[in-house]
């Protein structure tokens, strides 16, 4: 048996109460499903901004009635430390995914991305230490390894961050950091690269690479590559994270101040990508003949990334079981349906 299967079997036997922010989100939302299969029960919290009701109601057609009778729903915004205080209440775990994401987002308004990113982190950490929950495991970023040339990344060894979304993904780490040394408060930063999976949202102009390509090859729309299109990235399927952040939660005591990369530990180009979509698509009755059209890098974009994971293989049993075919399989299933 699978770490992840016996820890599943203990939280379906001893159900837990969960805190997820960003629950009306992407990677927030594929948490609250999860949990809510294995019988948990679960506080939310979103203020919107990003995220859609629409996610939340196709989470209820997922779940039993009864299960999602264990979900309580706080619109709110963890600027507002009140909110936080509140949210936490009487909560075992805490996942914290709320956050603006988006390198571009961040460069044309560094400002809002602060807000939430640092001080609504700090909100949510300092009420979540003062509230004496087991865990707060967040959402942190490979940004955060920035300009370091290095491939595979590895946990130690991180640049200078390329953009203030780097920079508040990073002061989040060191602030997660100081809480577990200074208050001996266990929490665990996942650095996310590059996730995909249903739910995440192909609108607006900081979508992200695979929804919006999937969108507009669906819609016969052009589609572009910054740059030469061999920018390669670690393309992470949804399960993998979501296994990642049940794994991490519930470790034991001794995985305390810790970052871990969640990834699959391969990197695929934008080129690859390409093909590998348009492919499946069309193995699915699309009729996608366009090329792409190539155009400049955008700042703040790095290279080439693609992580290690033998950190979370061995402290916590990580065992991704989607490579990005799976993935991108499962999820050309699900737009399907
Ligand atoms: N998707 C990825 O590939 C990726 C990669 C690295 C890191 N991350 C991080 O993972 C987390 C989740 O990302 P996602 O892809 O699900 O994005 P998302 O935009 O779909 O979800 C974020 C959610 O947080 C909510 N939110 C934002 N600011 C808030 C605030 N101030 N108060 C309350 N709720 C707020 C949004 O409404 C949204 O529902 C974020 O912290 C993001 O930075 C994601």
């Amino acid at each position: 048996m699978t770490q992840y299967e016996k820890i599943q079997q203990e939280l379906l036997s001893i159900p837990k109460i969960w805190l997820v922010t960003g629950v009306a989100g992407f990677i927030g939302s594929n948490l609250l499903e999860k949990l809510l299969i294995l019988n948990q029960t679960v506080i939310g919290l979103d203020n919107f901004s990003t995220g859609h009701q629409q996610n939340l109601d196709e989470v209820k057609d997922q779940v039993s009635s009864e299960q999602w009778s264990k979900f309580t729903f706080f619109e709110g915004d963890i600027c507002n430390i009140e909110t936080c205080v509140e949210a936490v209440r009487g909560v075992d775990y805490i996942l914290h995914q709320a956050a603006l994401g988006s390198v571009p987002r961040s460069i044309a308004d560094p400002i809002t991305t602060n807000a939430s990113n640092i001080t609504g982190f700090l909100n949510m950490l300092h009420s979540a230490k003062e509230g004496a929950v087991k865990s707060f495991t967040y959402a942190a970023s490979s940004s955060t390894y920035g300009d370091h040339p290095a491939l595979p990344k590895i946990e130690e060894n991180i640049g200078n961050p390329l953009s203030p979304y780097a920079v508040t993904k990073y002061v989040n780490e060191m602030y997660a950091d100081v809480y577990a040394r200074t208050y001996g408060f266990k929490t665990i930063g996942l650095r996310y690269f590059n996730v995909f999976g249903k739910r995440q949202d192909p609108n607006g102009a900081y979508a992200a690479v695979i929804p919006k390509w999937i969108s507009s090859i669906i819609n016969g729309d052009d589609i572009y590559i910054n740059g030469d299109g061999e920018t390669s990235r670690d393309f992470c399927f949804i399960d993998n994270t979501v296994q990642m952040n049940i794994l991490a939660a519930v470790a034991e005591e001794t995985v305390k101040d810790n970052v871990y990369n969640v990834a699959l530990g391969d990197r695929t180009s934008l080129n690859e990508l390409f093909d590998i979509l348009v492919n499946k698509l069309n193995d699915n009755g699309a009729e996608y003949t366009k090329k792409p059209i190539y155009r400049d890098f955008r700042p703040g974009d790095v290279q080439h990334s693609q992580a290690s994971i033998k950190k979370a293989i061995l402290d916590l049993g990580y065992e991704p079981k989607f490579n990005i075919l799976k993935g991108v399989e499962k999820l050309v299933d699900w737009y399907n349906k």
